[in-house]
């Protein structure tokens, strides 16, 4: 354990080229092996703030263990936090699931035997058979994709896991899988959703974004039954 926060954010304001302005003032802190819910209403600026994590947006006080997310730092940045896109299209880009899960494996320097090892652990724990490596990613289901994309971060051994809408367009079986894969998988998650129920199953704390800033944060359960917050800040 570093006495460093996972994660920790000061004050990050954010504008899109176009003048957008997307994150107004942004503070957040996540410890080590914490389950952070990011909640808020269509645009509130979830998916802005997750880009910052792993350096996809570089800008503001935002730091990985210490480190501020600069472009010199930011191998070792993502190699400590592994991003999962709410779209599995935009994380799936190798021609088979085996490549495509061995991709970050291989950037960490690990032999191929090594990768091999790591790709197969990491299928297997996200809950597929291995015979799913040999396929084109093309080929799959939308929730056969996201659970490789899982497994695409996974395998990098990532401390942080931050995930965007791991539920959205799932059926309930699918989601439910989600949701145990999620619980099993440990170390420190930020995840961002609508899903009120999943972040009631998993959150230790929910931070609420409304119009790019932070409304409120605080135990999962205080934040989710606070119904006038939640409709004031346009997620109800
Ligand atoms: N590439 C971009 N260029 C310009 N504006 C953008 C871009 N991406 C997002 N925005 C704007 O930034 C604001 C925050 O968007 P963001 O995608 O972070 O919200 P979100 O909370 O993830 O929403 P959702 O729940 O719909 O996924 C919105 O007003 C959005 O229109
Ligand atoms: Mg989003």
């Amino acid at each position: 354990m570093s006495h460093y926060s996972a994660i920790e954010i000061s004050n990050l304001d954010y504008k899109y080229p176009d003048g957008t302005q997307a994150l107004h003032g942004v503070s957040l802190k996540v410890a080590e092996n914490e389950t952070v819910g990011l909640l808020g209403h269509n645009g509130a600026g979830k998916s802005t703030l997750i880009l910052h994590l792993n350096g996809i947006i570089i800008g503001g006080d935002v730091r990985v263990f210490g480190t501020p997310v600069t472009k010199k730092s930011i191998r070792q940045v993502r190699q400590r936090v592994g991003l999962i896109f709410q779209n599995p299209d935009d994380q799936l880009f190798c021609p088979t699931v085996f490549d495509d899960i061995a991709f970050g494996a291989r950037q960490l320097g690990l032999s191929e035997k090594e990768v091999i090892e790591r790709v197969r652990h990491s299928v297997s724990e996200v809950g597929l058979d291995e015979s799913i490596l040999k396929k084109n990613v093309f080929h799959l289901s939308f929730g056969q994709k996201k659970l490789v994309s899982i497994a695409t971060v996974t395998a990098m051994d990532a401390r942080v896991l931050v995930f965007d809408e791991p539920t959205a367009g799932l059926d309930p079986r699918a989601r439910k899988k989600i949701i145990n894969l999620l619980r099993s998988l440990g170390r420190t998650q930020i995840i961002a959703s609508h899903d009120l129920d999943m972040l009631s199953q998993l959150c230790d704390r929910v931070v609420l974004l409304s119009g790019g800033a932070v409304a409120a944060e605080g135990k999962t359960s205080d934040i989710l039954n606070d119904i006038p917050l939640l409709e004031k800040s346009g997620v109800l």
